[in-house]
């Protein structure tokens, strides 16, 4: 069997480390042989293929990026693209089935390729943001969690010798989960989510209560916060280069505004995409290398269609459908925990 694996939307760290697992599970159990398409999506409607060897994916397990590169092109779009052509290019290069590792944008597509078009594609989950449906966790987020939590740690050293409060973005698109998971990690005193929308009165009142207690605040934000008077920290951000929202710009319009109304001297710290660079945690190479190997076995059970995922401490298969279907948010419950420590 000749697979091909693609890497698609944004980096992620243990990218390399699903084409490791996939690639030494292909040809150490089914005698399989790779090929990688590059830079996503764009690989293939454009035959810009490689080979992939066992050789080639020796020591990558470590690294961070994707040998493949990426992008963000629609398999849909261009002269090349669509169900006809890439089914066309398969057959003539051989190829039996599609890996295609991406988040919600790139499974969507995979999806679509499948149920409207019959090609073979095997979906493995990809996000820091742990944002999608259908995985408990996936590989990336651990390692941007353990990213913003030594920033969040850097901070309050810094914060508190100048007795300054410190807002912190960390990213996570639509969704919460790498502000809650750094900011009960490394002790901020409040944690704002875009699930949980709040006033900059209340804001200020856990700044002023931190104060009060001898302390220095620090806030950690997610990107896509908004407060619950939306217009005064989003009405200036548009649309970004795909037409989404745009999203990120709230630490720096939070800090000074809390400062105006608390007199306490603020700034602000933007993580940006270094939350997405360099190597991944020990916990992300294992999930990165066991979605690999499954996505392996699952081309070869001709499971088309179906995703590898994470459930509990399991790798399971679901249908790429249930993970596209909707957002996997921050429940209130978990809000509410970590909320009680805002004190
Ligand atoms: O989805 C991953 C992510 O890093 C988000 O957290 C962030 O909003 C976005 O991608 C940034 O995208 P880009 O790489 O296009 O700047």
């Amino acid at each position: 069997m000749k697979i091909g694996i693609l890497t698609s939307g944004g980096d992620c760290p243990g990218l390399n480390a699903v084409i490791r697992g996939s690639v030494l599970k292909g040809v150490i159990s089914h005698e399989a042989e790779f090929v990688g398409f590059r830079w996503g999506w764009r690989g293939v409607v454009e035959r810009d293929i490689m080979p992939i060897t066992r050789h080639d994916v020796r020591g990558l397990s470590k690294q961070g990026g994707t040998i493949l590169g990426s992008s963000r092109t629609n398999p849909f779009e261009g002269e090349r693209g669509g169900p006809e052509n890439i089914r066309r290019m398969l057959d003539e290069e051989g190829i039996d089935a599609i890996i295609a590792i991406g988040g919600e944008g790139t499974l969507t597509a995979a999806r679509r390729l499948w149920d409207e078009g019959g090609i073979p594609v095997i979906g493995v989950p990809k996000t820091i943001d742990n944002d999608l449906a259908a995985t408990d966790y996936s590989f990336g987020f651990d390692t941007a969690v353990e990213i913003a939590t030594e920033a969040i740690d850097r901070l309050r050293t810094t914060a508190e010798s100048h007795n300054r409060a410190i807002v912190l973005e960390v990213m996570g698109r639509h969704v919460g989960w790498i502000a809650l998971h750094s900011g009960m990690a490394g002790g901020a005193h409040a944690i704002l989510i875009p699930e949980q929308p709040m006033g900059i009165d209340e804001i200020c009142h856990y700044v002023e209560s931190v104060r009060d207690r001898g302390r220095a605040p620090l806030i950690v934000v997610a990107e896509g916060f908004k407060l619950d008077t939306m217009e005064e920290a989003h009405s200036h951000l548009g649309l970004d280069a795909f037409n989404r929202p745009r999203l990120g710009g709230i630490a720096e319009k939070l800090a000074p505004m809390i400062e105006e109304r608390t007199g306490i001297e603020s700034r602000h710290t933007v993580l940006g995409h270094i939350q997405r660079g360099g190597a991944p945690s020990a916990y992300d190479r294992v999930l990165a290398t066991r979605l690999g190997m499954a996505a392996v076995d699952a081309a070869v059970d001709r499971a088309w269609g179906s995703m590898v995922t994470l459930r509990g401490t399991d790798i399971a298969r679901v249908s790429i459908a249930d993970a596209t279907g909707g957002l996997n948010v921050v429940p209130q419950s978990r809000y509410d925990e970590a909320r009680i420590l805002f004190g």
